[in-house]
């Protein structure tokens, strides 16, 4: 574990050219694996997370070539055509690598183990599991339901309609990359709209997929090869933006973001903050995926009440929002946010550990986490807990803390690597510039 200690901002006003997006990254990778013949990948994502799927891709048998920084080779084996592996698949901390594997398996005739670090063992997989079997896959959990999960999959599976009780992109994304084995075709139903990114590059690759935002239908299919520039993660422009969003005067641009409405929550909660948002969107990555230029502008802010789709919407923000709404005048009220306990920590535990010790007042429930503005930030020792999220999230709040007040310690930063290993370079340059 690395230590990081960040002294408070003076001023920010800069660009930053953020890496490729890690949700985008993990799907281009799996459909290239999916499909037949060879699918070149830019500017892909270079977090630990996303190099677990490309390990797993290619200990069942897939050709992976990478060419660092970024861009990676592969010639897909099709659906159903893996090679079991020899070794339990290595997810490390990542949920993503996890389930959306645990749909593809679910679709070759061979057992496998997909297992991960202590963090993703601790998170609920009955509800790929349960889908899955349904589908005519043996996969079993832990009797706790968590990882390790062991796959016996079928090169041919029913088709089913399966009502997903959360929200969450990777259930739908698991279930739509079994379908593709399916002996007919699938839908999944979700209780609120989640991220697309599986359907929009299943397009890309030649595949008819019905969507009316909360119900998407997927029929067996064979996947065309692509090539794809992935376009940067607007999860880790986030924190710039919420720094740039926190004092009058402060400016941030992220050139060449992803710009999928399922991602986009953070820009509206920003605006609705009070907030100057700027976006000039380009052309779509892929021709399927909205991408463009985001700038923001910082004002002076005021509280808000996120829920319902828009709580999904900035699902993974939601941690720096807490630490931004620290800075806003009254309450911040996070609703309908039960799943951040169940991801890389209990993020509702730990914003009210780290905030308080921070002098923010907040209090939760199971669902909800609201937070009390203004505050004069005060310097302190904060720990990421083993949560990428955290480490960059405290990183924003030691730069909030007011000049002269003091450097604050992160322990655990290295942590950042899962999504953003360039994370704590990337900030000393805007803080220097
Ligand atoms: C992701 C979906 C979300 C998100 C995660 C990435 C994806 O998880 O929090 O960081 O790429 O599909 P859930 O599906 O658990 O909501």
């Amino acid at each position: 574990m690395t230590q990081e200690r960040v002294a408070p901002a003076e001023r920010v006003d800069g660009e930053i050219d953020v890496p490729g997006d890690k949700s985008i990254s993990h799907r281009a990778l799996i459909l290239g694996a999916l499909a037949r013949g060879r699918t070149y990948i830019g500017n892909a994502s270079p977090a630990a997370d996303v190099l677990a799927t490309a390990a797993c891709l290619r200990a069942c048998g897939v050709w992976v070539r990478d060419f660092p920084p970024a861009r990676y080779a592969l010639d897909g084996n099709g659906v159903g055509r893996f090679g079991a592996p020899g070794n339990v698949l290595d997810c490390a901390n990542s949920g993503t690598s996890m389930r959306l594997l645990a749909g593809v398996l679910a679709g070759n005739d061979f057992e496998a183990i997909l297992d991960g670090d202590d963090s993703l063992r601790r998170r609920p997989m009955l509800r790929v599991v349960a889908p899955l079997r349904a589908m005519g896959a043996e996969v079993d959990a832990s009797p706790d339901g968590t990882a390790p999960l062991r796959v016996h999959g079928s090169q041919v599976l029913k088709g089913l309609t399966w009502r997903s009780p959360v929200a969450s992109a990777q259930v739908k994304s698991a279930i739509l990359l079994a379908a593709l084995s399916g002996d007919g075709p699938s839908t999944v139903v979700e209780p609120l709209p989640t991220r697309d990114h599986t359907e929009r590059m299943l397009r890309m690759c030649g595949v008819n997929v019905d969507s009316d935002g909360a119900v998407v239908t997927v029929r067996p299919a064979t996947l065309e090869p692509f090539g794809l520039r992935v376009p940067g993660d607007l999860s880790s422009a986030a924190f710039f933006l919420a720094l740039a969003a926190s004092r009058p005067g402060w400016r941030v641009r992220c050139p060449g973001v992803g710009l999928n409405p399922g991602r986009t929550g953070i820009l509206s909660v920003l605006e609705a903050m009070g907030s100057h948002v700027m976006v000039d969107e380009g052309h779509p990555a892929g021709g399927v995926e909205p991408a463009g230029d985001v700038e923001v502008r910082g004002t002076r802010l005021h509280g808000v009440i996120i829920s319902g789709a828009l709580t999904v919407r900035c699902i993974d923000e939601l941690p720096i929002i807490a630490v931004l709404a620290s800075q806003a005048e009254g309450d911040t009220e996070i609703r309908d946010a039960g799943e951040l306990r169940n991801k890389e920590s209990d993020r509702i535990a730990m914003l009210e550990t780290g905030l308080r010790l921070l002098g923010v007042s907040c209090e939760s429930s199971a669902e909800t986490l609201t937070i009390h503005g203004p505050v004069r930030l005060r310097a302190a020792h904060l720990d990421a807990g083993g949560d990428h999220r955290f480490a960059m999230a405290w990183a924003i709040a030691a730069a909030l803390v007011p000049a002269g007040a003091g450097e604050s310690v992160i322990e655990g930063a290295d942590a950042a690597a899962v999504s953003y290993p360039g994370f704590f370079t990337d900030l000393a340059t805007l803080l220097a510039s």
